[in-house]
């Protein structure tokens, strides 16, 4: 009698259908929200774009009249508020950019949004996040890690458009200084400091358009998923 067969994997088998977690990080205007939803279209997951979590926490705050210094009503709103209780044009705008990167250095903060994103990360087949923290602090073990950046003049020219583009009109030079002033906070801060994961792999979009930059990206993650 012959022993019984392992059955033969596949694809399909479920133990070995693997999970993609796509990490995207970068500085402000690097092009990472654009990839991310890209690149989370492209492979069927859901997206989760959690510098609009810092920006919900600094509007409902701002809303309600508090201190953005206000570390204790900061950690409160940020353990507490509602998703979809925010309209999307108003979270984009340039002075909500601004306000979350204040609350998003204080520490309480970011520990009140680590399960949202954990949670969201380990649902499902996989996910897609965006972010500053994502490679390094919320999904330190996913498939791919990417770092998207490109030059701060770069930057401003698209957070321009961008904001023109929403009726929102301000000079390119102001924007290359919020650009850089909140680049010098997020990479300053204590906590979570954006900084490249020693696993990532950099992708600097300041030469290329958004479909160069894709398929540069998905190249990325065919090749990790490979490995
Ligand atoms: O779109 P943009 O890159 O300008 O900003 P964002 O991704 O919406 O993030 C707004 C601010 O939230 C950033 O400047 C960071 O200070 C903060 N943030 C963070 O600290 N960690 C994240 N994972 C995402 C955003």
């Amino acid at each position: 009698m012959t022993a019984p067969q392992a059955p033969v994997p596949t694809a399909q088998t479920p133990a070995l259908a693997r999970r993609l977690v796509i990490a995207v990080d970068g500085p402000a205007a690097s092009g990472k929200g654009t990839l991310a939803r890209r690149l989370a279209r492209h492979y069927g997951l859901p997206h989760l774009d959690t510098g609009l979590l810092y920006r919900m926490v600094a509007l409902a705050m701002l809303d309600a009249g508090l201190r953005l210094d206000d570390a204790e009503a900061a950690a409160a709103t940020a353990a507490g508020f509602d998703q979809g209780a925010f309209e999307e044009a108003r979270l984009r705008g340039r002075a909500i950019g601004e306000a979350a990167s204040v609350v998003a250095a204080i520490p309480e903060v970011r520990q009140a949004l680590i399960a949202r994103q954990r949670d969201f990360a380990a649902a499902g087949p996989g996910a897609v996040l965006d972010g500053r923290d994502i490679g390094t602090v919320i999904c330190p073990q996913a498939t791919v890690k990417l770092f998207v950046t490109a030059s701060p003049e770069i930057r401003a020219e698209r957070r321009h458009r961008e904001l023109a583009g929403r009726g929102e009109t301000t000079p390119y030079a102001a924007i290359l200084d919020d650009i850089r002033r909140r680049d010098a906070r997020d990479s300053g801060r204590g906590t979570a400091p954006l900084r490249m994961a020693d696993d990532a792999v950099l992708l600097d979009t300041s030469a290329l358009g958004i479909e160069e930059a894709f398929a540069a990206a998905r190249a990325i993650v065919e090749g990790r998923r490979a490995a």
